[in-house]
Formats: structure tokens, C-alpha cells, sequence
């Protein structure tokens, strides 16, 4: 072995890995310095997260080899990568949702007292520690499938830097959570590499590349297109080599015309949730819906629509009162909602493309008992074709899929029920930004047809880009409504937050 500098802390040499139908990974070289944060960057599907599970021990790659501070290494599993020193936080959840955060944590290294019972209380002391250094907003002893998404990537987090790990691998670590927790998470990103260790780090977001990181690795289509500093490139050029061409003009334009009231909501109230909503939506506008995690935004989206039961409840929809409105009965007039938890509530994970995009339309395309394959494998040609989703056949499994084209196939089983009213909780979570445009253009299209369309999104410059009129929520209740000009981020922040301070109208 050839004793370079020990400044490199990981190399990366030659690597392939196919998977039936489909080159993942095309003799992918490059290396990560110590004390460095490495993007790696590429579309849906471009063989990223097949990349960090070769260097983490989960696969074994075809061809090629990995050396990890100065030696070669062939991680078999997962857990000798972790001994050896990598960290991998990844880009779906793995927490045990009946355990406590401290348990999940610490799992497999829990302190013990000298007769075999865990030493709880130093426990909680090492989990408050990191707690502490997150300024999470909950605690030690909260059983985890009582959190919310950001609250559970904070313990993935959490977890990794606890085995005091020398590489740590960040797959798509901000997805789900908010901007302020990700300041947080870049401050701690900041401190780690202070004391030598490096990260590599996944994201479709651009900016937070180059806030973060000193490198950044492209790939595309599986093969290596380049390394480069990031003080060296704009964001620009790295998405152009990331698709391979240029991607013009992020967000369609506004609405060209706004008509009658499609779905009119009044007093909705949930105890302890939400109160008071009470808004409409009309044809040929894309209403946003922004608020800090925890505002109650999939909460009221998911009671409008009969997923979860409220209090209180009066909704009008083309002009009629809505009586019975159980989910089944929504999906039927035409109003669905998209969740932003694809992995438990949207998908069949063990289930191919295709019967996933025909799910919810099961019933146009049953001939009697059996179920028309031929009309099943259209429909899925159709959406595959239009939302570009990457696969090798359609009869994959849906969990064999990356994460951004999972995404896609959600977006697809909904698009087929043709909705008149289209919910989308976070529509662009985990997907690149070329397919990102491709969907805000599909929405607006919607949109002008005459769908009516609800945008929940925690990401502000996509809110800002894409809505008509904005709705800010704030603990369970609506603090204001932007439209027009108005749209900006320091009034929805204002609001978001909910600063009495301001004496800003509610409206103009
Ligand atoms: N177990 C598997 N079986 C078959 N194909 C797979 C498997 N795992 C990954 N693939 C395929 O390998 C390719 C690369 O997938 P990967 O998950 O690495 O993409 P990614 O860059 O992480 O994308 P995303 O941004 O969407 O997360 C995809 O075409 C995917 O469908
Ligand atoms: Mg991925």
C-alpha cells in the first residue's frame, strides 16, 4: 500500500456495483481530506446512497476498493464499518419506534451497572448531552414514535455521533427538518471537523453545499463526472454537470387567473392541535401553506380530508356541504392528500411500480374480479413517462427504488385518481433539482386546469416560488395571510413565528 499523506482519510477506488437491470455505480473514484465536509451530488437515482452503503458495509461492491485511514478495508457488514470508525445516518429512518430517544441512541452499548441493569441514570446524563448540543425540544426519555420526523433525524444524528465515529455520512440529513434545526446541525457540523473529522455529505440543496462543505463530488447517471472545491464553482455549474445540460428558470410563472372558491373550510378545531381554520381555495391558484414544524399544518390537512378525526368541522366543496367525510369518501369526490411520510403512509414498499401508481384507482381498472394488466401497466407508463421516474422495470420493488424516485411513484398513485383537489404535504422532499422544477411546473399546470392545489412546504424559497397566496401557521392556529407582492420572506417569517411585536395587518 502506497503511504500517501495521512491527510487523505478515505479513498475511494475504481468502484462498480450493478443491480439487475441497472449499472448503479460505473468505476467511481475520489477521495475525502480529514477534517473535510465532501457533498456528493447527483439527480434521483444518480448512485449516491448505493455509494455510501458500499463505503458503510451494507453492500459489497462489484469491483473496486475502499482505503480508510491508510489501509484497505472490506466491510462485510455494517457494524465492522461502524468498529472501524464510520458513522452513516441514512437518508430513510431506522429508529425502533418503541423505545425510548436515550435507548436508540445508545443501542447495543447501553451503560451498565456492575449486576447487568442498565445504569439509567447515566444514561439519561449521555443523552442529555446531546440533547443539549442539539437544543432539541424534547427528551431523554420520549418514546420516539411519539416524535415528529425532524425530531427523529435529530436522534439519527445523534446516534451516529455517539459512536464516536471518524467518518460520518450524512445522507440527506436537512430533509426534514426545519431551518432552524439545520443551523444547529450545521453548528455541530462545524465543530466535529474542527476536532479532524471528515463528513460526507448528500443533499439535493444547493445552498447548503456550499455553506457547509469544502468539497464536492458529481455524479451522474453512476459514473464520476467531477471533484472540485466548492470555493471554485458556482451552484450553477455543479447542477449543470449534475443533469448534464442547463435548468432554466426555477419556478413557472404565477397564476394567470383566479375564479371561484373550489373548497371552502370554516372553523375547523382539533383539541390541543389546531383552532380556527378557516380559509378557501380557489380555481387556478396555488395556495401555500408555511408554518415552523409543529405549527399543525399536516394535522389540518389530514382532518380536512377525514384521515384523522376533529372537533369541529364545516367544509364546502364545489358549493355543497361536505356531510360524511371519511378518507374514502374524500379520495372519491376527488380531494387527496400526499403525505410527507412516504415510507409508513404513502407506499407499498414490498410491492412493484405499478401496482403502487394503480392503488388508489384499483377499481377503473378491474374487469369484473380480475384486474386488467394491460390497463394497469398504461397507467403506470403514463406517469412513469411524465414524472421522468427512474427504474429498471416496472415490476420493481418499489423499496429497490432511490429515495427521490419513491417519491415520484407517490406522486404518481395520486395524480391517476385525476384529484380536483390535490394536497401536497412537502411535494419536493428528497427529489433533484431538475425533477424539482419538472413538479412545480406539473402543479402549476394542474393549477391552470383547475385543480385546486395546497402546498405545504418548509422550505420558504419554494413557497415564496410557487403560491398564489400563502397561509402562516403557528401552534394550531392561521397567523396570516400574504398574497402578491406580499409574498416575502421576512413577512412569512414574521408570522411563522408569530412576533406580536409587529403591527403588520393581517392582510395587505
Ligand atoms: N436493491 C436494489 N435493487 C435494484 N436496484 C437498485 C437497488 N438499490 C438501488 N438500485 C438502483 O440503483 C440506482 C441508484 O440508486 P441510489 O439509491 O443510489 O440513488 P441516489 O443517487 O441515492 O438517488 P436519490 O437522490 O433519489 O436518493 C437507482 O436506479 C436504483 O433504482
Ligand atoms: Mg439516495
Amino acid at each position: 500500500m502506497n503511504n500517501d499523506n495521512n491527510e487523505v482519510m478515505l479513498k475511494v477506488e475504481n468502484i462498480t456495483k450493478r443491480f439487475p437491470g441497472t449499472l448503479a455505480l460505473n468505476e467511481v473514484s475520489f477521495e475525502v481530506k480529514r477534517g473535510e465536509v465532501h457533498a456528493v451530488v447527483g439527480e434521483n437515482g444518480a448512485g449516491k446512497s448505493t455509494l455510501m452503503n458500499i463505503i458503510s458495509g451494507l453492500l459489497e461492491p462489484d469491483e473496486g476498493r475502499i482505503v480508510f485511514m491508510g489501509g484497505e478495508v472490506r466491510f462485510l457488514n455494517p457494524r465492522e464499518a461502524q468498529d472501524a470508525g464510520i458513522g452513516f445516518v441514512h437518508q430513510e429512518l431506522s429508529l425502533c419506534p418503541h423505545l425510548k430517544v436515550s435507548e436508540n441512541i445508545f443501542m447495543g452499548r447501553l451503560p451498565h451497572l456492575k449486576n447487568t441493569f442498565v445504569n439509567r441514570k447515566r444514561l439519561k446524563e449521555m443523552t442529555d448531552y446531546f440533547l443539549e448540543k442539539f437544543q432539541a425540544d424534547f427528551a431523554a426519555d420520549d418514546v420516539v414514535k411519539n416524535l415528529t420526523v425532524a425530531q427523529q433525524q435529530i436522534i439519527e444524528i445523534a446516534k451516529a455521533l455517539a459512536l464516536d465515529c471518524k467518518l460520518l455520512i450524512l445522507d440527506e440529513p436537512t430533509s426534514s427538518i426545519t431551518e432552524n434545526e439545520t443551523k444547529v446541525l450545521f453548528g455541530i457540523i462545524n465543530e466535529i471537523k474542527r476536532q479532524g473529522m471528515s463528513i460526507l455529505y448528500i443533499s439535493h440543496r444547493m445552498e447548503e453545499i456550499f455553506q457547509v462543505c469544502d468539497s464536492v463530488t458529481v455524479i451522474r447517471d453512476g459514473c464520476l463526472i467531477n471533484t472540485l472545491r466548492t470555493a471554485g464553482v458556482t451552484s450553477d455549474q455543479v447542477v449543470r454537470m449534475m443533469v448534464g445540460r442547463n435548468i432554466e428558470n426555477m419556478y413557472p410563472p404565477k397564476s394567470s387567473g383566479i375564479s371561484d372558491v373550489i373548497l371552502k373550510v370554516e372553523g375547523l378545531k382539533s383539541k390541543d392541535v389546531f383552532k380556527d381554520i378557516s380559509f378557501s381555495l380557489r380555481k387556478g391558484e396555488i395556495l401555500g401553506f408555511y408554518g415552523l414544524v409543529g405549527a399543525g399544518r399536516t394535522e389540518v390537512m389530514r382532518a380536512l380530508c377525514g384521515i384523522d378525526p376533529c372537533d369541529n368541522k364545516v367544509i364546502e366543496f364545489r358549493g355543497d356541504r361536505v356531510e360524511n367525510n371519511a378518507y374514502r369518501r374524500s379520495i372519491d369526490r376527488g380531494i387527496v392528500y400526499i403525505t410527507e411520510d412516504r415510507k409508513s403512509q404513502g407506499l407499498f414498499l414490498k410491492m412493484s411500480v405499478e401496482n403502487n401508481i394503480s392503488a388508489a384507482m384499483i377499481e377503473n381498472i378491474r374487469t369484473d374480479f380480475r384486474i386488467d394488466r394491460d390497463k394497469e401497466s398504461a397507467l403506470c407508463g403514463r406517469y412513469v413517462g411524465e414524472l421522468g421516474i427512474k427504474i429498471a422495470s416496472e415490476k420493481q420493488k418499489v423499496d429497490s427504488l432511490s429515495g427521490g424516485n419513491q417519491q415520484k411513484v407517490m406522486i404518481g398513485k395520486w395524480l391517476a385518481t385525476y384529484p380536483k383537489v390535490l394536497i401536497m404535504d412537502e411535494p419536493t422532499r428528497g427529489i433533484d433539482v431538475g425533477s424539482k422544477s419538472e413538479i412545480h411546473k406539473m402543479l402549476r399546470k394542474l393549477s391552470e386546469e383547475g385543480v385546486g392545489v395546497i402546498v405545504i412546504s418548509s422550505e420558504l424559497p419554494e413557497i415564496i416560488g410557487l403560491a398564489d397566496r400563502v397561509i402562516v401557521m403557528h401552534e394550531g392556529t392561521i397567523t396570516g395571510e400574504l398574497s402578491g407582492d406580499d409574498i416575502k420572506e421576512e413577512n412569512i417569517i414574521i408570522y411563522a413565528s408569530n412576533f406580536k411585536t409587529s403591527s403588520r395587518a393581517a392582510n395587505e
